[in-house]
Formats: structure tokens, C-alpha cells, sequence
């Protein structure tokens, strides 16, 4: 179905469903329109009614996937096989989710349907942003049971950064819901990554005891972001990479609402959370919502931010001729306590 045009070319909407869930993804950016719990009919994620909203959002990428090369990259300035490369800098001094024209706002074609999944496919030419290779990009959002799989899959024919994820805002009580502050959360992780003034993903790695990061087992967000600490002050709440260190299938977070709870998992080293702090309260969302602080929360699972330029962490390379897929899982289910 169209959903509207955008640059002379038409930006398609797709639905997929099973007994339990109804989602919404469109073409461009490959983005997650809608995630509908179907029996109590609640939309857990944060979005605009049309594509004027999506396209005049500022900055937020809602819903989209986002890549090359997700979260910062510092200076944006790297170093692959001893080239160095320059990519955009949009975000002060940094790179930001692939730069100016990254993955979010490129049109995918559609691969393949059916009605519980789809498969959207962007072919991102050799230089595309400054990243080196051509890049085949497949996303794939799929049905099962109460879960939406995403998979990314990768190919490309020079040695590449390779680091997509989705950047949708969850909010479980619902289109209305102004915030996420009385969500509970647990995050599978002792450790997160403190960030520097420019916002951008440090090497230091901090324990998370006795702080307000501190989610390994189910607290409500608005009291660990009373538990003062300069770098949740410095990002105006959490901004902040969480490690997992390994590219295991795992469950790194669980976040309950009033009726709905979500769990994330996925096969990629870190999760980035975000805690919406920087939505202006300036877009109109979905049933006259305007979107302000903390009205929704990220969980970007992918490669630590700016590893390509750490060497403690994994770094998000593609290799020439193979095929890297990448899978992350959001499971929407009924409260049970
Ligand atoms: C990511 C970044 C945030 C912010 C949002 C988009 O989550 O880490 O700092 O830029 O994207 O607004």
C-alpha cells in the first residue's frame, strides 16, 4: 500500500500479522511504522500518522533502522585495512547512525512478502557516505509467535563497517502515554560504557553496582535516574552503552508497562539505551501526541559505538564476499506480574 512519496518516488507501507501481533513497516528507512499487541490492541511504539511526520521529525529516527555504521563514530575518522576514511560529521564533532544520508532515510525495494514477513533490501554503493565497498543491505522483519525478528544481512565486495540496528521508542502503555519514567526495566548486564562531553561511547567501562545504571534485576527507570551520577546528568538520562562482550543469541532486557512487557534479545555485542532525552516535544505524533522527553525508550542492540577505533571491543567489519547476519528480537507479551 502507499504510504506516500518522498523525493519523486513512492514510499510503500506494509502490514504483517499473525494471532498475536500487527506491525507496520515502510520502505523507507526500512522503518517500523507500528508494533500492535492484538488483544488488548496497544501500539508500543512511538510514530507519526503520516510520512510528513516521519520526514520533518527532528533528528529522532523513529522506528527506522539505522546503519551503516549505527550510534557515533569520533571524529569521523577511521581506519580499515591502514586506509583512513572521513564520514560525515552530524552530530557536533561525530558521526551519527551512518551520517547525513544514512541507511534511515533510503528507500529499501521490497524483496519479498507474505503475511507475516517481509524482506526489504538497499543496495549502498561503493563511497556511499564515505564508507568503502558496495553494500548489499537485506532487513528482514518476521512473525513468530508473540516475537518480530529483525534479521540484517550483509554483503559486500570490499572490507566494510557493518553495524545496523533498529531505533524504535517503545512506550508499553500506549499512543496516548506521555512516559516511560514508570516502566520497570532489567538489563541482562553488569557493565555499561561511559560516554565523553561530545556524547560519544568511551572505552571506559564501569560497573554498574551501586549506580543508576543499575538494572540487573527489575527496577522502575524514574528511580535509578534519581540516583545522581555525572554521566546520566551530562546526557540528560541514559544514552549509554550496555556490554555483552560476545555475539551469542541472548536476552539482554526485559521492560514491563501497565498491561504489556517486552523482551529484547539478539546475537550482537552491546545494547545501546536511550532514553529519548533529546525528543523536543515539537512533533506531532500518533493520535496528537506531541513527543517529549522520555516519552519513549531505545534499545539498540549492535556493535559498541565507535569501536572501530577501540581496540578492546569487537569491531563491526564486514569482510569481502561474506555473508554477516545479524538478529535481533522484540517479544510483546500480556503482563503476567
Ligand atoms: C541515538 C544516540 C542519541 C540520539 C538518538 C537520536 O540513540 O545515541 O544520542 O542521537 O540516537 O536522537
Amino acid at each position: 500500500m502507499r504510504f506516500g512519496m518522498n523525493q519523486n518516488q513512492e514510499v510503500e507501507k506494509i502490514q504483517i500479522e499473525n494471532e498475536y501481533i500487527k506491525a507496520e513497516i515502510m520502505t523507507l528507512g526500512a522503518t517500523l511504522l507500528s508494533f500492535v499487541e492484538k488483544e488488548s490492541g496497544i501500539d508500543v511504539v512511538l510514530g507519526f500518522e503520516n510520512l510528513d511526520g516521519y520526514l520533518n521529525q527532528h533528528g529522532s529516527y523513529l522506528g527506522a533502522c539505522v546503519g551503516r555504521c549505527a550510534n557515533r563514530i569520533k571524529g569521523g575518522h577511521f581506519v580499515l585495512n591502514g586506509k583512513e576514511y572521513h564520514v560525515p560529521l552530524n552530530d557536533g564533532f561525530n558521526s551519527l547512525h551512518g551520517g547525513n544520508c544514512g541507511f534511515s532515510s533510503r528507500l529499501f525495494e521490497i524483496e519479498e512478502q507474505d503475511p507475516n514477513h517481509v524482506v526489504l533490501k538497499l543496495n549502498s554503493e561503493e563511497d556511499d557516505e564515505g564508507y568503502p565497498g558496495n553494500l548489499c543491505l537485506r532487513v528482514c522483519y518476521r512473525l513468530e509467535g508473540r516475537c518480530l525478528y529483525f534479521e540484517f544481512v550483509g554483503e559486500s565486495d570490499q572490507d566494510t563497517i557493518f553495524n545496523i540496528t533498529n531505533h524504535s521508542y517503545f512506550n508499553l502503555d500506549g499512543a496516548l502515554s506521555k512516559s516511560i519514567l514508570d516502566h520497570e526495566l532489567q538489563i541482562n548486564s553488569d557493565r555499561v560504557a561511559l560516554i565523553d562531553e561530545s556524547g560519544c561511547t568511551t572505552e571506559n567501562v564501569i560497573q554498574v553496582e551501586n549506580t543508576g545504571f543499575d538494572f540487573r534485576e527489575l527496577k522502575k527507570i524514574r528511580n535509578q535516574l534519581n540516583i545522581s551520577h555525572p554521566n546520566i546528568e551530562s546526557a540528560r538520562g541514559y544514552d549509554h552503552n550496555y556490554v555483552f562482550e560476545n555475539l551469542e543469541y541472548k536476552t539482554m532486557a526485559i521492560l514491563k508497562g501497565e498491561k504489556l512487557m517486552l523482551e529484547i534479545s539478539s546475537d550482537l555485542p552491546g545494547m545501546h539505551v536511550y532514553s529519548g532525552n533529546f525528543l523536543d516535544g515539537e512533533c506531532c505524533g500518533k493520535q496528537g501526541n506531541f513527543y517529549g522527553d522520555k516519552n519513549g525508550i531505545c534499545f539498540e542492540c549492535q556493535y559498541y559505538p565507535n569501536a572501530i577505533n577501540y581496540d578492546r571491543f569487537i569491531k563491526p567489519i564486514l569482510r569481502k564476499g561474506e555473508i554477516q547476519t545479524h538478529r535481533i528480537c522484540y517479544r510483546l507479551a500480556k503482563r503476567e506480574n
